[in-house]
């Protein structure tokens, strides 16, 4: 970080220059270094990255680099965006990804705000029934095997949203990622973790084994990560485009590589696919504005759809982890799920969707009046669980020196997504399909819902909860927010907001704040272990609330701009340890 402000004076006059005024000036300035020093460390621990310029804050330290490294080239918010993004395509091989798919959003430093999907879609032979063997629902076609791959969208809407913003070369953007896949690098105790764990769900697929182990074998941390295959399919990529991804080489072996698993995606339908240009969803909160990701994106209604309930009551500083505010808040959650599972699917093949009713402040004021201030309401009788989803997808916020701004999620799905490396292309394909309904009309207590508006369909893309956001107020940008982890996403986006502006946080204090979640069903809040008081927790299960401690939820990547003084301030969330926010 630098432009902390200007350089003191090299030297200053000295009269009377006498030894006793030197000493005592000396030791004025002493004690107030130590107090600095003592208010410094206590900041320290909720003080974010602060810069003038720009900032990028990635789930990955060297993603981070790399987008930083072209703003200072002169490239803007979409360009740092973009070389990050395939940059945790090499070092955060979990969720960064060139065979998934996810979603950008943009706003110009002149406030037009722009969404890009490039959310997989389902090959042109999926049918509602393609989970079900004999009649009856297989959950390993579903979410583990070559027919849970989709379309993989990442590298034409990175190339769409460079194509309208971009600045510097495509080839400029792509070339760091290449050399970070060919010449390697070294593999931090968190990848070396996650790795570990993810070999023997890969162990049936040599091409993976031999991308991310040694011959079967682990990686330890400090090992260097070298992926010559991967690094070779950026460089086409780097070269041609989209079109060295969906078509020639490349396309050729997923092609080859689904066909000998028995998936059903074809060349064709790579050749086939297109990232959008959609309109954002907009929403106001207490005189702020939200800009957020639309269909088929669930998360920019339900984040609008919460906030609209809970600005009819006051909230400030002094509620924050109050029983009365999470149950609040729960209550509010709990609505925006119903509808989420109810209305919302690929907006392509739902045109009907009551999207306008879902936002609008009457709906919200009538969910409001369902609300009881003392008691718990019931999601359903029937009390049925949902599949878990891990906190595998991943989030990059980026802003540059003319205010433009980028706010960008893309997933594998489930850490390291299907875990198929597609033999000679190395990377990793999505198993995004688990992302649609299981079988139609099927809704029960292993986790199925069997709505029709997210059924599997040719060419559909299947609803997410990735929820790239920003919150700006009379034009002026204020917060860039977005965050992993399934259904929980959105819950998080919406607290790191209510943070900062109800409860006046700054944006570390945002991110590390602890988290809670609430999604209809299963009815039951979800929070961060010694994240409520066990009075609060009494409390609301008093209410008739029930409550479920977890490790932790989400990865937040955050950046807010301090409207008092200009500071941009980047707050990478600690919960991943790889995480880290990079200004100047
Ligand atoms: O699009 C979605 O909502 C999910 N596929 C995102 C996946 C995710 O965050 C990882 N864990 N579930």
């Amino acid at each position: 970080m630098t432009g902390m402000g200007g350089n003191p004076p090299s030297s200053y006059p000295c009269n009377p220059c006498n030894p006793w005024s030197i000493s005592k000036s000396v030791a004025v300035v002493l004690i107030i270094l130590f107090l600095l020093s003592g208010a410094l460390s206590i900041m320290g621990a909720t003080a974010p990255e602060r810069a003038r310029q720009g900032m990028v804050v990635a789930q990955e330290r060297l993603a981070a680099e790399v987008g930083l490294a072209v703003l200072k080239d002169g490239g803007n918010a979409v360009d740092a965006a973009v070389a990050s993004a395939f940059a945790l395509a090499v070092t955060y091989p979990a969720a960064g990804n060139i065979g998934g798919g996810g979603f950008l959003l943009h706003r110009s430093g002149k406030g037009s705000a722009v969404a890009y999907d490039f959310r997989e879609k389902a090959p042109a032979k999926a049918l509602p029934t393609l989970f079900l063997v004999d009649g009856k629902y297989d959950p390993n076609r579903h979410h583990a095997s070559h027919l849970a791959v989709g379309v993989p969208g990442t590298v034409a809407g990175l190339h769409l949203a460079w194509s309208r913003h971009g600045r510097l070369p495509w080839k400029r953007l792509v070339i760091p990622a290449v050399r970070l896949a060919k010449e390697g690098f070294a593999i931090s105790p968190a990848l070396a973790d996650s790795l570990r764990r993810e070999l023997p769900r890969m162990k049936a697929y040599p091409a993976s084994l031999a991308q991310f182990s040694k011959s079967g074998n682990p990686y330890e941390a400090g090992e260097i990560l070298r992926q010559k295959d991967l690094a070779r399919s950026l460089n086409r990529i780097a070269k041609e485009g989209p079109k060295g991804f969906y078509d020639g080489e490349t396309a050729a072996l997923i092609a080859r590589e689904m066909q000998r698993g028995g998936g059903v995606l074809t060349l064709e339908d790579l050749r086939a696919y297109e990232a959008k240009i959609r309109v954002p969803v907009t929403g106001s909160y207490r005189g702020f504005e939200i800009v957020s990701m639309p269909p088929p994106s669930s998360g920019g209604i339900a984040i609008v759809e919460i906030l609209n309930i809970l600005e009819g009551w006051e909230l400030g500083p002094q509620d924050f982890g109050s029983a009365r505010t999470i149950h609040r808040m729960t209550e509010a959650m709990r609505r925006a799920f119903s509808d989420r599972a109810q209305f919302l699917g690929d907006p392509d093949s739902n045109p009907e969707m009551p999207v306008e009713k879902l936002l609008s402040k009457s709906y919200a004021n009538s969910l409001r009046n369902s609300i009881s201030q003392n008691k718990a309401s019931v999601s359903s009788t029937n009390t049925f669980s949902w599949r878990n989803e891990s906190p595998q997808t991943t989030h990059l916020s980026v802003l540059d020196r003319e205010g433009n701004a980028a706010s960008l999620t893309f997933t594998l799905e489930d850490s390291y997504g299907s875990r198929i490396v597609v033999p000679g292309a190395g990377f990793l394909l999505n198993n995004e399909m688990g992302d649609f309904n299981a079988e139609p009309g099927r809704t029960d207590v292993t986790g199925l819902i069997g709505t029709p508006p997210n059924m599997a369909a040719p060419g559909k893309r299947m609803l997410s909860s990735m929820s790239p956001t920003m919150v700006t107020r009379e034009g002026k940008l204020l917060l860039i927010t977005g965050s992993p982890g399934g259904r929980t996403i959105i819950n998080t986006v919406l607290e790191t907001i209510v943070n900062t502006l109800d409860f006046g946080m700054n944006a570390q204090e945002a991110v590390d704040a602890p988290r809670f979640h609430h999604q209809w069903l299963p009815d039951q809040i979800v929070y961060e272990l010694n994240g409520l008081s066990p009075d609060t927790l009494r409390i609301l299960e008093t209410m008739g609330h029930k409550t479920k401690a977890v490790r932790s939820q989400g990865a937040a990547q955050v950046i807010r701009v301090d409207p008092k003084t200009g500071w941009i301030e980047g707050a990478a969330d600690r919960r991943d340890p790889d995480s880290a926010a990079r200004g100047w």
